[in-house]
């Protein structure tokens, strides 16, 4: 986690230097109005992030903001491979990242140079690749998809076409069965999802008989099989508005439920168990690495900035492009419900 900031000059501000009388959300504010600057957060980040962000939402939302937006600096609260894609789309503005180190396990477990092996094993292969990677592997992919439209998506592919899915094993097994396809996956997992226990989350649901599970499908089988709804972090936003239940379990990043304690007040959240039984597993490092000061110095540097090289951003735009132009329409946008 980077407790330095460097300024564009050079010059790096440590944050335990800076003056503990500074208010982080009027400077933000301040920033936001002289910068021109549009901060967007992911619902896995701290609650007071959500709040003084012009816009919440899952990985499809964000980048249909990134790419509509006339701000000319896009403050990206959530991990890299996100910022990268407003980078990728929206490349004329300043992006920033508030802490460069938040990454994510997805991106870490598909290395560039291990995905063109496996794509050059499997030349008659489409590669249908999982937002949560790099642009280096974007640039390598036929079609990005994010948790919210990859079924639409899929299925408007002709059935016999071979797929090859990365870099989420689970979420690739769920979409195999959903689409009834034959798909080839790769093996990397999320280190928030994949820990959550089935023995635990069995417990919860006994003590809790009248919640409703609402999972992503992030989530391992031991999770899903026993699901009311999966779907997008958006997806399950909508399913706890909209269902007669005044109880969830929620089996996604903790961090969704301050936006679900807004939207359906009065309703309860439970957080999905790990194999100790405590909820603590349920939250992202990477995201967590974002807070409320670093907004505040990345504003203010306009530094750690996502810079790509022009030769790898074309190539990695084409099959984000093809995303967006076989995604359902915004207003359109349905959940894989069980
Ligand atoms: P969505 O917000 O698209 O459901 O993705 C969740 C996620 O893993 C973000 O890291
Ligand atoms: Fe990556 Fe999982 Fe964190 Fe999402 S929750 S950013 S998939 S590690």
């Amino acid at each position: 986690m980077s407790n330095t900031v460097i300024r564009p000059d050079g010059q790096a501000i440590k944050l335990q230097d800076l003056d503990p009388r500074l208010d982080p959300w009027a400077e933000i504010e301040r920033l936001r109005r002289e910068k021109n600057a549009i901060i967007l957060a992911h619902y896995y980040q701290d609650g007071e992030i959500q709040d003084m962000a012009d816009f919440v939402g899952d990985s499809l939302d964000l980048s249909r903001k990134a790419a509509a937006t006339d701000a000319d600096m896009i403050v990206f609260c959530g991990v890299r491979f996100m910022a990268e894609v407003a980078k990728i789309l929206s490349p004329g503005k300043t992006v920033v990242l508030p802490d460069a180190d938040a990454g994510c396990s997805l991106e870490e477990a598909c290395q560039p140079d291990d995905f063109a092996r496996f794509r050059a094993e499997h030349p008659d292969h489409l590669a249908i690749t999982y937002i949560n990677c790099s642009a280096a592997v974007k640039a390598q992919s036929d079609i990005i998809v994010t948790s919210s439209n990859a079924e639409y998506i899929i299925n408007q592919l002709p059935k016999k076409q071979p797929i090859l899915f990365a870099p989420d094993r689970h979420l690739g097994a769920y979409l195999a069965q959903k689409t009834n396809r034959d798909m080839l996956l790769w093996e990397g997992t999320c280190i928030v999802h994949d820990q959550f226990s089935e023995h635990e989350m069995v417990k919860l649901k006994a003590r809790h008989p009248n919640a409703p599970i609402a999972a992503h499908p992030e989530c391992h089988d031991g999770i899903l099989s026993h699901a009311d709804h999966i779907g997008s972090t958006k997806g399950i936003l909508d399913f706890v508005v909209g269902s007669p239940a005044n109880e969830f379990i929620i089996a996604t990043e903790r961090h969704i439920i301050h936006q679900m304690e807004k939207a359906a007040p009065g309703k309860t959240f439970h957080a999905a168990p790990g194999s100790d039984g405590s909820c603590n597993c349920a939250d992202c490092p990477f995201m967590g690495m974002n807070t409320l000061e670093k907004v505040y110095l990345a504003m203010l540097n306009s530094a750690p900035r996502i810079e790509i090289p022009e030769d790898l951003r074309l190539r990695a735009l084409k099959p984000l492009e093809k995303m967006l132009e076989m995604s359902p329409r915004p207003d359109a946008v349905t959940q894989a419900a069980e």
